[in-house]
C-alpha cells in the first residue's frame, strides 16, 4: 500500500483525518514542526487505531529538510496538506508571517511532489475564500470576495497556486472549502487545543464551561438574522477528516473530470451563535456565563453551505448532528482537564 502524507498531521483537522485514513486501509506518514501543535495528538491516535504513525518535525519553510521526507519515503501516493496558520486576527497584525508561512510551505511541497511524481494532492482551504457572499448558500461557483484578512488571503492564493499547479503538470487535486470545523473524536482522546485565548465560537464556549475563561462575549446581537447574531455552518471535525479519505479515494478511482476540482465541506444548516450555546448547555447542563458583545471586525453576517457536490461526486455524508458536535466538544475539554488535573497531582 503507498503512503500517504500529511502536513499538519498532529493538528486539529490533521489528526483527525489520520484517523480516518488509517481506519480506511491507508498508510500515512506526517510531517509537522510541532510549532502549533503536540505530539500528544500521536499517541492519541495510536490508542484509536492501534498503529503508530511516523511524524516527521521538519519545518515545510525548509525547502532541503522536506525534500528529505520525499527521499527516504519513495512511494508517497498522494499529499494532504493541512499545515498553516490559521488565526484571522493574528494574520491582520503580521501579514507577513502568514503569507511566509501558509505560501512557502504549500510552494515547497508542490515542488516535491512534482519532483517525486505524486499524481494526487489534497488542499485544506476555507469558506473564508467568499467572504460576505451576495446569496446564501454558497455553492462551489458562488464568486470568490475580496479577502476579508490576510489569512484569507493565503487561502485563495493557496487555491490557484494548486490550480495552476495541476493544470499543466499532470496529476489532479483537490481544494475543500471547510464551513467551521468544531467538535473532538467520540473516544476524547484527539480534539482541538487552541494555543491561548480560544478566538473561535466552541473552544470559547468549552473553555468558559470548564471555567479556564471567566466568561465570553457573543460577537454582536443586532445581525438581521433569526436572533441577532451571526449564522455560520457547524461541522464535525469527523465529518470533514472522513472527506479527505473520500477525496483521495475520488482521485485514486480517476473520477474527476477537472484536474483541480473543488468541494464545499459543510453541513448545509446555518445556526445562529445563540442556537450553538444553547444546544451547548443543553447537552453539557451548563448554563454559560456569557454576555452580548460588539460586533467582530471582519465577521459576515451569515454563511452556510449548499454541499450537494461533495455528497454526489464524493458520497460523502454526514454523520454527526450539532448535538454531537457539542457534546464531543464537551468531552473533549473534560478530558483535557482531567489530564492537566493527573499532570498536577503527580
Ligand atoms: C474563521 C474564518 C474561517 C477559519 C476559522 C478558523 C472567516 C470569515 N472565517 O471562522 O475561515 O477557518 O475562523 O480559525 O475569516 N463568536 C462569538 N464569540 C466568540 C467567538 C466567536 O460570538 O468568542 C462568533 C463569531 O462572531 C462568529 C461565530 O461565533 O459569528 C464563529 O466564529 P469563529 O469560530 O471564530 O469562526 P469564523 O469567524 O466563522
Amino acid at each position: 500500500m503507498a503512503t500517504i502524507l500529511v502536513s499538519g498531521g498532529c493538528g486539529y483537522i490533521g489528526s483527525h483525518t489520520l484517523v480516518d485514513l488509517l481506519e480506511n486501509g491507508f498508510d500515512v506518514i506526517s510531517i509537522d514542526d510541532l510549532s502549533r501543535s503536540s505530539e500528544y495528538a500521536l499517541a492519541g491516535i495510536e490508542k484509536i487505531t492501534g498503529k503508530k504513525v511516523k511524524n516527521y518535525k521538519v519545518d515545510l519553510k525548509n525547502f532541503d529538510e522536506t525534500l528529505a521526507v520525499f527521499q527516504e519515503n519513495d512511494s508517497i501516493a498522494g499529499i494532504i496538506h493541512f499545515a498553516a496558520y490559521k488565526a484571522v486576527g493574528e494574520s491582520v497584525e503580521e501579514p507577513l508571517l502568514y503569507y511566509e508561512n501558509n505560501l512557502f510551505s504549500l510552494i515547497n511541497l508542490l515542488k516535491c511532489a512534482a519532483e517525486f511524481d505524486v499524481p494526487h494532492f489534497v488542499f485544506s482551504s476555507s469558506c473564508t475564500v467568499y467572504g460576505n457572499p451576495a446569496s446564501i448558500p454558497v455553492t462551489e461557483s458562488t464568486p470568490m470576495q475580496p479577502a476579508e484578512s490576510p489569512y484569507g488571503a493565503t487561502k485563495q492564493m493557496g487555491e490557484t497556486i494548486v490550480r495552476d499547479m495541476f493544470s499543466n503538470n499532470g496529476g489532479a487535486a483537490i481544494l475543500l472549502r471547510y464551513f467551521n470545523p468544531v467538535g473532538a473524536h467520540p473516544s476524547a482522546l484527539i480534539g482541538e487545543t487552541p494555543l491561548g485565548k480560544p478566538q473561535n465560537l466552541v473552544p470559547a464556549i468549552t473553555q468558559t464551561a470548564i471555567g479556564k475563561l471567566p466568561t465570553m462575549k457573543v460577537f454582536g446581537n443586532d445581525y438581521p438574522t433569526r436572533d441577532g447574531s451571526c449564522i455560520r455552518d457547524y461541522i464535525h471535525v469527523c465529518d470533514i477528516a472522513h472527506a479527505h479519505t473520500l477525496a483521495l479515494q475520488y482521485l485514486q478511482a480517476n473520477k474527476y473530470t477537472e484536474n483541480c476540482e473543488v468541494f464545499n465541506l459543510g453541513t448545509g444548516n446555518g445556526i445562529t451563535v445563540l442556537e450553538a450555546i444553547r444546544m451547548f448547555e443543553e447537552v453539557s447542563g451548563r448554563s454559560l456565563a456569557y454576555s452580548m458583545g460588539a460586533r467582530r471586525p471582519g465577521d459576515v453576517m451569515a454563511i452556510y453551505a449548499n454541499n450537494e457536490k461533495a455528497v454526489q461526486q464524493l458520497g460523502w455524508s454526514i454523520r454527526y448532528d450539532l448535538k454531537e458536535m457539542m457534546r464531543t466538544a464537551w468531552n473533549w475539554e473534560l478530558a483535557i482537564k482531567e489530564t492537566e488535573e493527573k499532570v498536577k497531582n503527580n
